[in-house]
């Protein structure tokens, strides 16, 4: 049993799983109920664990939007990660625990006002954008939304592909975003196909060109950049080269960043 009766910390909640989806050997994404005092901004992550003895609580990007009554998560599975090596075992009907306060970096408030909104993942680094473009106040600030995204596999582009659908096939969502979001993947492990990662999109402009948009210009884009801690790096020093500078919270700028979150 993921649950050992061990008493739920003070400022956390006990969530019953409601929904468990496992898109391969290494990912997975689970849905919890939401208690309706929760509260978060879209790109924020939330610390969750398990009502487990000894099991220590982890920063998991919450992937579900804001006005959504499920809070959604995407993982992958780290067989010696102490949270997720449990996670990944989760069934409907168990509880997690959820700290009610969130936090983050990949936030609009932490961007200076522009037009067009370039958000830059790899792996389970798109999990804080799902919430993004879901979120109408996204659409009020920017004209336009690009998700860039890159993972080893085909398979491995399910959660975009998905994420992209339900954007399409949501009536509500549909009518706020009028063709204002586009999904550009690339995956580097697929047999059969050049390896070709996102920095890669980047340095040759293919992005954008495939789009028919225009090259990035830090006067007018705005980006968020959320992957593993070498695609961060190698990321940000291109993006600084073109002039983009780092925004926090007491000093927007014109690109944000965060690592996705590894057990
Ligand atoms: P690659 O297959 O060439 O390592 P992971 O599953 O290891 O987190 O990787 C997710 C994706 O991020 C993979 O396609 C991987 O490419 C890519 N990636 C890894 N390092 C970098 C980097 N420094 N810059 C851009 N993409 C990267």
């Amino acid at each position: 049993s993921l649950d050992d009766g061990t008493e739920t910390p003070h400022g956390a909640l006990k969530l019953r799983v409601v929904a468990v989806s496992h898109h391969s050997d290494s990912l997975f994404h689970f849905q919890l109920e939401r208690d309706p005092g929760f509260r978060f901004r879209s790109g924020e992550f939330a610390m969750l664990g398990l009502p487990l003895g000894g099991v220590p609580f982890r920063a998991y990007s919450i992937a579900s939007a804001v006005w959504d009554d499920t809070l959604s998560f995407y993982s992958v599975k780290v067989p010696n990660g102490p949270l997720t090596s449990q996670l990944q075992y989760l069934r409907p009907g168990d509880s997690v625990l959820l700290k009610r306060k969130t936090t983050g970096s990949l936030v609009c408030d932490n961007l200076r006002p522009g037009t067009r909104l370039v958000l830059l993942s790899t792996g389970t680094g798109v999990a804080p954008f799902a919430s993004l473009v879901l979120d109408p106040a996204v659409y009020d600030q920017f004209e336009s939304v690009v998700l860039v995204h890159g993972c080893r596999t085909e398979a491995d582009l399910r959660f975009a592909h998905e994420l992209e659908a339900r954007i399409r096939d949501d009536r509500l969502v549909d009518s706020v975003v009028q063709g204002r979001f586009r999904l550009v993947t690339t995956t580097t492990r697929e047999l059969g196909h050049p390896s070709r990662r996102i920095t890669d999109l980047l340095y040759d402009g293919s992005w954008h060109r495939g789009l028919a948009q225009p090259a990035l210009d830090s006067r007018v884009d705005r980006v968020m950049i959320c992957g593993s801690r070498a695609m961060l790096k190698d990321t940000r020093l291109h993006i600084e080269a073109l002039g983009f500078d780092e925004g926090t919270r007491t000093r927007p700028g014109s690109y944000v960043v965060e690592r996705a979150f590894v057990d």
